[in-house]
């Protein structure tokens, strides 16, 4: 059985890059299932200008956060690993006092307990000393935390070539592809 990675979709900025990455696991043919917060359905219909229901054509279900009954809730159930893109700073400090009081974060909390990957993608600015203190906790309990921050020494052309650079550097974080844009020197 092909094992799935789990995508959570918080109410932060950066839904475009959400968007991106269950573009680019489809293409990759790397199955996935979403999770999506209330506020994360909200920031999507206002940045991407789109229903969040598109998400059903890229992933393989999609939940909300109160299906706290569905597969992502169980350490038993076969998701290799999960990306919570973007991260909202409400999530990461349900994660790093282990909340667990929505599905998303219910999966969160079983990723780190079961030692499989778990990456947030957080996105604010400036960061203040509780940001950073719960971004040094999950670090700690095995997370990686992913900063919503693109390079620009790809030189993007566009707003979607700097996401989709991104979004290549987190799938070859995960071994699913390698990047295009990998840096060779000068
Ligand atoms: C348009 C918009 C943009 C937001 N951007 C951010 C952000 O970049 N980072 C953040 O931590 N919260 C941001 N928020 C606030 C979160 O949506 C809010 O804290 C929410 O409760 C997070 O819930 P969730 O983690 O369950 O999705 C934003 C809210 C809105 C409406």
């Amino acid at each position: 059985m092909e094992k799935t990675l789990l995508v959570g979709i918080t109410g932060a900025s950066g839904a475009i890059y959400a968007f991106f990455l269950l573009q680019k696991l489809k293409e990759l043919q790397v199955p996935s299932e979403v999770i999506i917060t209330s506020a994360g359905k909200m920031v999507w219909q206002h940045e991407i200008e789109k229903p969040w229901e598109i998400i059903k054509d890229y992933a393989l279900k999609v939940y909300q956060e109160e299906e706290i009954s569905a597969p992502p809730a169980s350490g038993s159930s076969e998701y290799w690993g999960m990306v919570i893109i973007p991260c909202s700073m409400g999530t990461l400090a349900g994660l790093a006092t282990g909340q667990a009081r929505n599905l998303l974060l219910r999966a969160g909390d079983v990723m780190l307990k079961e030692r499989k990957p778990l990456l947030l993608v957080v996105r604010e600015t400036p960061l203040n000393y509780i940001h950073l203190q719960n971004m040094l906790t999950i670090t700690t309990a095995g997370g990686i935390i992913f900063p919503a921050m693109p390079g620009f020494y790809t030189k993007p052309k566009s707003l979607e070539e700097l996401v989709e650079n991104f979004v290549h550097r987190i799938l070859q974080f995960l071994n699913l592809s390698s990047n295009p844009k990998a840096w060779r020197g000068l």
